[in-house]
């Protein structure tokens, strides 16, 4: 019988990592369609900081307008508790993983940082087999975007970002350039690109050659020592895991045809070079699927994909898992333990 309260990690303030506060918060109710998860692991990503501190990389009218007190993240692995009244695809012991309502809970409506969370059956897929719940926590975001970007998009719902549809870009035989190679999203990219037949060049700081080179780097470039963008020409394809304003740099390694993926496309502002280059610039908004985490498990059980863990805390030391990410130079994946 579950009591009403649970632990959860809870914030009453924008702010840096000391605004995470580890104390009592209401069991979510499952609604129809629902399934209650208890959580053994959280993965982090990026948007949880973004909301922490507000979003204020934002223009202000973009910031999400948010009720006090919120739960940051998206990205669990665990056990489902219960199941409402009109979900037959999961039973209670099953073990799951998920990113939860992405980008539909931005504003704190995903709530993973916590000993319960409900998931919209759709999101959800059996955790992979003979993998931990720390690894299988780990990959949801990060893999669900580079699937998304590379692989397949999944869904026809537009990029508010974009006019076009992203497209996927064959990548058997062809050149891939992978900037910010050892994070999160990037570690993933580099592995689906060898998984499909590709050369990969990855580009990080030169602590993560080795860890690279393991997933099936080709060529290493440590950014803090090499311009990549002065060294490559003619590449098929770019994901740039790091994006930004300095993403249009890339375009210059390109040949006519290919393509430059910037995982955070905000500060573009190169669209008129890549028409004269003849470059497709494209993005994606990486939206929750249990369709693809589904068939992602299957790659993370064959081992094909191998998830990243840097680092791993206690669900309420979540303040020293935010500090880890500040201090960067991470080698894949941080995460929550939860009791
Ligand atoms: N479009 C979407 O839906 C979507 C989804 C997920 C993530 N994102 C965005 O994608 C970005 C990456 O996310 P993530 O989860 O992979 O973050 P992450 O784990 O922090 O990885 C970022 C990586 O970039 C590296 N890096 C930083 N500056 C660099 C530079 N100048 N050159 C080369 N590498 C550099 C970092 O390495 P060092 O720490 O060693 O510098 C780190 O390994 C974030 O901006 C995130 O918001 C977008």
């Amino acid at each position: 019988m579950l009591t009403k309260t649970m632990k959860a990690i809870q914030q009453h303030t924008f702010g840096g990592p000391e605004v995470l506060c580890y104390e009592d918060a209401p069991i979510p109710e499952l609604a129809s369609g629902e399934v209650l998860v208890r959580v053994r692991a959280v993965g982090l990503n990026p948007p949880d900081w973004y909301l922490r501190d507000g979003y204020k990389m934002l223009p202000p009218e973009w910031q999400p307008k948010v009720t006090f007190p919120i739960i940051l993240g998206t990205d669990i692995s665990g056990v489902v508790e219960a199941v409402s009244e009109d979900v037959t695809a999961f039973s209670p012991g099953d073990e799951v993983y998920t990113m939860v309502r992405f980008p539909s809970g931005l504003a704190g409506g995903s709530q993973a940082y916590a000993e319960y969370v409900n998931v919209p059956v759709e999101e959800l897929a059996l955790k992979p087999a003979g993998i931990d719940h720390v690894h299988a926590a780990a990959a949801p975001m990060s893999l669900l975007t580079a699937w998304q970007f590379m692989i397949d998009l999944g869904h026809e719902v537009p990029n508010p970002l974009q006019p076009h549809k992203h497209e996927p870009v064959p990548l058997s035989g062809k050149t891939v350039l992978v900037n910010g190679a050892a994070g999160g999203v990037g570690h993933f990219a580099v592995q689906l690109a060898k998984w499909k037949g590709a050369r990969v060049i990855a580009v990080a700081s030169g602590a993560q050659e080795a860890f690279v080179r393991s997933l099936g780097a080709d060529e290493f470039i440590d950014y803090t020592t090499t311009k990549a963008e002065e060294q490559l020409r003619d590449l098929d394809l770019v994901i740039d895991a790091v994006g930004g304003p300095t993403t249009g740099r890339f375009l210059q390694t390109l040949k006519r045809g290919g393509a430059l993926f910037p995982v955070f496309p905000l500060g573009f502002d190169g669209k008129d070079e890549a028409e004269k280059l003849g470059v497709t610039v494209s993005s994606v908004q990486v939206r929750s699927s249990g369709t693809q985490l589904a068939k992602l498990a299957d790659l993370l059980a064959a081992g094909t994909v191998r998830v990243g863990v840097d680092s791993t805390f206690a669900l309420e030391d979540a303040k020293s898992a935010h500090e880890r990410a500040t201090r960067g130079g991470t080698q894949g994946k941080i995460v929550l333990t939860v009791r």
